[in-house]
């Protein structure tokens, strides 16, 4: 024993995880004891548990309040359910009322909630990450249950790890990293999505091929046309492997809350914020995506020596899959580029960007050459006007990392 107050102490320590996720068909009918079994009673009480509903699905399956009731009290052994489900308006703009957050938090202290309690929340990626934040911020973390109700979410959000708003004109600038207590994947919850939502989540289903799976891209390109028509027996497996490739990549790559320099998963996403951003966010999260992937693919080709013929083919599943390539906000080119500084103050450090020097192959960059991704965003909108591919001019050095300097 010192009597020394000055010193240091540095613990590694790590704190287990479990991830949930499940996939089923019905899950309030057939599939229900799935749901029920990852609502565990809470000590030798009942859990609580609070649903919380997308407006656009509660309006689209008008039994679905009724059909919450009575599964709580078939299932009244595991939970109790607090009041009937909070009904809140889905899509972007409700990620852009702050003060919607103060209103769901007022309702989980207002039901009682505790650290044993349920948040049970259905709904797109939106409404995932709001009532999600609100979740993990009372009582420092209540217990989060997701059902994604759009491709997108069930494709990739709804797996992840992060929750958050929009603050400042700025994408997820408030939030926090919590690993959901169980995740859903209900095909039946797909069944009134519209034609665009549907199409929304095939684009980080894209992303993620294009990053880890080169067969399942191949697979994309083959089936995007059945995909557009929603023929679910195509759709089902991809979306099941995108989520599985999310999930593997968030709890085995080794940096699940994001604090080293890069972030794979994020390849197209420095512009896509951007531009959901500068479109007022009339532009969805995966349409927007599907614009930001084709510009770094572009970008990619013509600086790090990806084979035009894969960029090409990358654009032309988009086109296939019924993605526009083009947007006005696309010409204004400067402001575009802004999304990079953006982008690297969300992470910290210096810029990191994923780029694509081979499908399945993803490379980090430092630096961006302002002409060339200039001139990538201008053939992805050649692209998208005339859906030939236009460029002939190869890279002249194909090393992973090096962006070319432009020759004119
Ligand atoms: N947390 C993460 O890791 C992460 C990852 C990717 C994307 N996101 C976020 O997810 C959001 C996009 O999510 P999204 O693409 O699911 O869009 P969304 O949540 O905006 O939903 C799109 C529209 O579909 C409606 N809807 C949802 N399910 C429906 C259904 N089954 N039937 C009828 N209508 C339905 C919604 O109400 C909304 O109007 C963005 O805010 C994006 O930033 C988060
Ligand atoms: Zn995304």
């Amino acid at each position: 024993m010192t009597d020394r107050f000055e010193s240091s102490l540095d613990i590694c320590f790590s704190v287990p995880s479990v991830h949930r996720l499940r996939f089923t068909h019905d899950v309030f009918g057939a599939d229900r004891q799935i749901l029920a079994a990852l609502l565990e009673p809470s000590a030798a009480e009942p859990a609580r548990v609070q649903f919380w509903l997308d407006a656009n699905v509660a309006e689209s399956c008008p039994m679905l309040p009724e059909t919450i009731r009575s599964f709580c009290d078939e299932f009244c052994d595991r939970v109790t359910l607090t009041g009937p489900p909070e009904i809140v308006p889905g899509g972007e703009a409700l990620k852009n009322e702050i003060h919607v957050l103060e209103g769901m938090l007022r309702q989980m202290h207002a039901a009682r909630l505790d650290r044993r309690s349920y948040v049970v929340v259905i709904g797109g990626g939106a409404v995932l990450d709001t009532v999600g934040f609100a979740a993990a911020i009372a009582h420092r973390g209540l217990r989060l249950v997701r059902l994604p109700t759009t491709t997108l979410a069930q494709a990739d959000s709804g797996v992840g790890v992060k929750n958050g708003v929009n603050l400042y004109r700025t994408k997820n600038w408030l939030g926090a990293f919590s690993v959901p207590w169980g995740v859903v994947n209900d095909a039946r919850l797909l069944e009134t999505l519209s034609d665009r939502d549907f199409r929304g989540g095939f684009s980080e289903a894209v992303k993620v091929a294009l990053l880890k799976d080169a067969p399942l891209f191949d697979r994309l390109c083959d089936a995007a046309p059945r995909i557009r028509r929603r023929e679910m027996d195509v759709c089902l497996p991809i979306i099941r492997r995108s989520a599985e490739l999310h999930l593997e990549h968030i709890t085995r790559g080794g940096d699940p809350f994001e604090a080293l320099e890069a972030r794979p998963l994020d390849f197209g996403h420095w512009s896509a914020h951007k531009l959901e951003a500068m479109s007022d966010f009339s532009l969805r999260h995966g349409e927007a995506v599907a614009i930001g992937i084709a510009i770094d693919t572009v970008y990619s080709a013509l600086a790090l020596g990806l084979p035009v013929d894969d960029a090409a083919r990358v654009l032309a599943c988009f086109t296939g899959l019924g993605f526009a390539l083009d947007h006005p906000q696309l010409a204004d080119v400067p402001r575009l580029l802004t999304g990079l500084e953006e982008f690297r103050e969300h992470l910290g450090g210096r810029l990191t960007v994923s780029m694509l020097p081979g499908v399945g192959r993803p490379c980090d960059i430092h630096e961006i050459d302002p002409k060339l991704m200039r001139r990538a965003i201008e053939q992805v909108r050649h692209f998208a006007q005339w859906p030939t591919w236009v460029s002939s001019q190869p890279a002249r050095d194909r090393q992973p990392g090096r962006v070319q300097r432009d020759s004119g």
